[in-house]
């Protein structure tokens, strides 16, 4: 495709997913339209094994744009990435046509992986903003990665991902059910051994209360005993006094 189809094809593309754009000559503003075109420098270099200079080329691009595309991916036609700041594109990282990703994306590995580390995104994927995308699984055509969300297994075609770890909650447009989708209501192990402690501290002061009441129960029969034994004392005495003077 020659330059003057190039930035035409990229005009259309921005203004076809950007509502924000008002002029065409905007386009040379977004930092994804220089990104794209340095990385496809960098990637024909990368190809003739010119690494250093691909490298060069993409570093400097993420010092400018906030983009780090590594120059050995593999990119098709029509990827916008809006805003820009904080994108990641990793080296084996395979992207379809068509993708949008959003500011913060990183398609990345998990550092378990070799070869083959980065994942391969479908066309007409969307990745929205602060997503991570980490290994090397497919998420497949039409599917929708929602923000903020940590995505570390295989998405099928036309799906809605969300949460960490991401969940397919929509397939087909129609809405999974969820079992475990409580994001808000999250356990709180702190609060769950304060509440335990507190019952096991109200049963022992219960056990300790039943205890001393005993105590005072044994105590006071103890004492009626005691007087038991002085007033037989006494009925003793007397009874030898009388026995005596007789
Ligand atoms: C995922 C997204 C694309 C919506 O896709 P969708 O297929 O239309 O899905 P829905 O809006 O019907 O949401 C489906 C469910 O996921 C939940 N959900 C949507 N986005 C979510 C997110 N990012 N995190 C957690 N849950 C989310 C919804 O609340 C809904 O839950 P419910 O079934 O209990 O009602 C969208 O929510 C999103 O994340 N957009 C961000 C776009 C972006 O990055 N913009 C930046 C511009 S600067």
């Amino acid at each position: 495709m020659g330059f003057v189809k190039y930035i035409k094809e990229e005009m259309r593309i921005i203004k076809e997913r950007d509502p924000a754009i008002r002029t065409s000559f905007e386009v040379f503003l977004y930092p994804s339209f220089k990104a794209i075109l340095r990385y496809r420098f960098a990637n024909k270099l990368y190809r003739k094994k010119l690494y250093f200079f691909a490298r060069w080329i993409s570093q400097r691009t993420a010092r400018k744009t906030g983009i780090e595309i590594h120059p050995g991916a593999t990119i098709g036609k029509g990827l916008f990435i809006d805003h820009g700041i904080g994108v990641v594109i990793g080296e084996t990282a395979i992207i379809g046509d068509n993708v949008t990703l959003y500011q913060g994306v990183t398609l990345g590995g998990t550092g378990k992986e070799k070869g083959k580390r980065h994942p391969t995104i479908g066309n007409n994927v969307m990745i929205s903003a602060g997503a991570k995308v980490l290994g090397s699984f497919t998420i497949g055509e039409n599917s929708k990665i929602g923000a903020g969300s940590v995505v570390l297994s295989e998405v099928p075609s036309n799906s809605t991902v969300v949460g960490v770890p991401g969940r397919i909650v929509k397939r087909d447009n129609i809405k999974i059910p969820r079992e475990d989708m409580d994001q808000i209501h999250l356990p709180d192990p702190y609060l769950n051994d304060v509440t335990n402690l507190k019952k096991e501290n109200e049963y022992l002061r219960g056990e300790i209360k039943r205890i001393c009441n005993r105590f005072d129960e044994i105590q006071s029969t103890c004492d009626k005993l005691d007087e038991l034994d002085i007033i037989l004392a006494k009925l003793e005495n007397k009874n030898n006094n009388q026995t005596s003077s007789k």
